[in-house]
């Protein structure tokens, strides 16, 4: 069932305006001019959601400006009330779909592009949508300041495998790297999706990426996620956010190959050993 949309979402996007940047294009290159109040370097979180993170996260380093991106007006209503209660005056918020990023920012503007819990569009059609794909990864490298690196969580490792690859064709190092996040940094501050999936039994693969060498022509790894799941689907303990229907109709495409496998063997028994009918 899918849940209902809260009615007073325009209101609250009036209400919280002040924390609402309406035409980003006009701060393009120039945010920190703007509006940093003596910030060195820009934050961007891409796919922001609610705003828990940016929230928690912007009081503690004054020294920077964070912009929060979301598609969802919904997320943006959310996270831009939190600002406005709770006074963080170093960070704005943008309705906004990622394909924009480069009408919004200039080129060596970002220090650092955060990641966290992208959609995972599992099917080899929609690969392009991943905020993780080459051809994005190309972009942001054209915003990022020369020392600038993008930080990718996520519960997904067929994701986290994935982007790997894109990572490494885009011509990024991977700087650091985690497959339990909360084991080998306990405390950071967490996302509403890893709060929640973290309950649920996820890891949180995590890496931080830095530009090193001149990109590939083009990418050239497999594009479903499907690719990037373990051999026994029976026994993988956490299912990835957004995964979960494609591995069902998997796990069920495999049992029915090993019944039809096991009635061919049995075929053949019979066949060799005409007695075994009798
Ligand atoms: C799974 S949620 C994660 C939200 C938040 N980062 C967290 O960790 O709790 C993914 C978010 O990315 C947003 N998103 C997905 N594709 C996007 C795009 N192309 N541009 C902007 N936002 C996008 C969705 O609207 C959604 O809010």
């Amino acid at each position: 069932m899918r849940a209902r949309m809260p009615h007073d979402i325009p209101e609250r996007l009036v209400r919280y305006e002040a924390a609402i940047e309406h035409a980003p294009e006009t701060h393009a290159g120039s945010w920190l001019n703007d509006y940093g109040k003596g910030a060195t370097r820009l934050v961007v979180d891409l796919g922001c959601g609610k705003g828990q993170f940016l929230s928690a996260l912007a009081p503690q380093h004054p020294d920077c400006f964070f912009v929060g991106i979301d598609q969802e007006d919904l997320c943006i209503a959310y996270a831009a009330q939190k600002a406005i209660e709770q006074g963080i005056p170093n960070v704005r918020y943008i309705i906004s779909d990622a394909n924009k990023l480069p009408e919004q920012f200039g080129e060596e503007e970002i220090s650092r592009l955060r990641i966290n819990f992208p959609t995972p569009f599992p099917r080899a059609k929609h690969a392009p949508k991943r905020l993780t794909y080459f051809d994005r990864l190309l972009v942001y490298r054209k915003l990022l300041t020369r020392n600038g690196d993008i930080i990718l969580r996520t519960d997904s490792q067929p994701f986290f495998d994935f982007s790997l690859t894109q990572f490494e064709q885009a011509g990024f190092d991977i700087a650091e790297l985690t497959r339990d996040l909360h084991a080998t940094d306990p405390g950071l501050l967490s996302t509403e999706y890893e709060d929640r999936l973290s309950e649920a039994g996820a890891r949180i693969h995590a890496l931080r990426a830095t530009m090193a060498r001149e990109p590939a022509a083009e990418q050239t790894a497999k594009r479903s996620l499907m690719d990037y799941l373990p051999d026994d689907l029976e026994h993988i303990e956490y299912v990835p956010y957004g995964m979960e229907s494609a591995v069902v109709n998997f796990r069920n495409r495999r049992r029915k190959e090993a019944r039809r496998a096991a009635r061919a063997g049995k075929e053949d028994v019979n066949r060799n050993n005409p007695s075994a009918n009798v």
